[in-house]
């Protein structure tokens, strides 16, 4: 059986699409060092698909034990490459954490392909390489800016070694880098989610923990934006829409339709204020949420959102979910972690 490796695929974004992938058809081969990520979501995934998928415990910056990965997964066609550490924040208190881990784990990834002969690689990239926007919607030419956080900047260089390894000559590894805009919400099952490790950084984990009496209150950073009522600008993707996005990309290289290397945006070409996902979550929870309006937070974007034209014409994907099903897969989601932990 052909199968796919899904470095980081315990995480949020990696467990949706193993399921996509089975669901798909496709094999999947976790391999995760559960830095940020529990056990659990391996039995999430398998209370979806019935079944038990393989998952190896290792870091990805290990090349020895990477390779064995390979060794013993013998058929592997291709990779998807998730593991990275994501926390703006702590990026910028831990540079050096970040770039060892985000970049080293992607060269290192590249080096062991390469002895294998292993030529597909989806990469996660971010939105965040566009820095504050040179013109909205932000399509793929552009022009990617300084980042704003060490976190962005992992994203940035990691795509410039997928972009310096094409055009070398050297390597066989065709790659597409995926641009995610704001991933949010959760697989309809609620079996698997966003883990809420710690105060959540995003805005809507921590919509889901004030419905949910967790937290007091929402601070909305900032209401004097140039924006329709002031606040910030995002284009919000359902999760199980942005996985499917990932079968689609590896699709694409495994039949030999991708260049060497390819970036997409992946959003939904919809812009959304905080405001406006405030509301989507009350009209489709029927929860009110307590909330303030707070100073703005230092590095944020004003407004960005995807022009998603390229991944609509190339790659044939449109995302298919609305703002109000994926706050509502959200709410799902935390009430489902309320009810395992309090059976524990
Ligand atoms: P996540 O933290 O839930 O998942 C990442 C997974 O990778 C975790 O399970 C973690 O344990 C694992 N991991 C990290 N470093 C590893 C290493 N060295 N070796 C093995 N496993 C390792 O994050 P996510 O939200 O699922 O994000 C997945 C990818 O998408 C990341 O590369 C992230 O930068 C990118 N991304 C996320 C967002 C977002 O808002 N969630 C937006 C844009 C891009
Ligand atoms: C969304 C909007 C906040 C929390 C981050 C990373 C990015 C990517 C996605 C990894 C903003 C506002 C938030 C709150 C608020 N991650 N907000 N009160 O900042 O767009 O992107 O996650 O790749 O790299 O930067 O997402 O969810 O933190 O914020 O008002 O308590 O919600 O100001 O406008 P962001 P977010």
């Amino acid at each position: 059986m052909n199968k796919i490796l899904v470095t980081g695929g315990a995480g949020y974004i990696g467990s949706h699409t193993v399921v996509e992938l089975l669901q798909a058809g496709y094999e999947p081969v976790i391999v995760d060092n559960f830095s940020n990520s529990e056990e659990r979501s391996l039995e999430g995934i398998k209370a979806i698909v019935g079944r038990n998928v393989t998952c190896h415990r290792i870091d990805c910056t290990d090349a020895t034990e990477l390779r064995k990965v390979f060794e013993q997964e013998q058929t592997i066609v291709g990779v998807i490459h998730f593991a990275a550490y994501k926390a703006v924040g702590e990026s910028v208190e831990k540079p050096l954490m970040y770039y060892h881990n985000n970049v080293g784990s992607l060269v290192t990834l590249l080096q062991v392909m390469q002895e294998f002969d292993v030529q597909k690689l989806v990469f996660s990239s971010s939105c965040t390489v566009y820095g504050i926007p040179a013109e909205l919607p932000v399509t793929e030419q552009t022009p990617v800016q300084k980042a704003n956080s060490p976190y962005g900047n992992t994203k940035k260089v990691c795509e410039e070694i997928l972009t310096d390894l094409a055009h070398s000559g050297n390597s066989n590894i065709q790659s597409i880098a995926l641009r995610y805009f704001n991933p949010i919400g959760a697989h309809p099952s609620a079996q698997i989610g966003e883990l809420p490790l710690g105060v959540p950084n995003n805005l809507v984990p921590f919509i889901t923990q004030t419905a949910a009496g967790i937290r007091e209150q929402i601070t909305i950073f900032g209401d004097d934006y140039d924006t329709p009522d002031g606040t910030c600008i995002r284009d919000y993707v359902h999760v199980v829409d942005l996985a499917k996005a990932h079968v689609v990309a590896i699709e694409r290289l495994l039949q030999n339709k991708a260049g060497a290397i390819e970036f997409f945006n992946v959003g939904t070409g919809q812009g959304n204020t905080v405001l406006e996902a405030i509301h989507a979550f009350e009209k489709a929870t029927g929860v009110k949420l307590n909330y303030k309006i707070g100073p703005r937070r230092a590095g944020d974007i004003p407004k960005i959102y995807a022009d998603v034209t390229q991944a609509t014409q190339e790659l044939g994907f449109k995302t298919t979910s609305t703002l109000e099903e994926a706050m509502k897969s959200a709410w799902d989601w935390q009430l489902h972690l309320q009810e395992s932990t309090a059976k524990l």
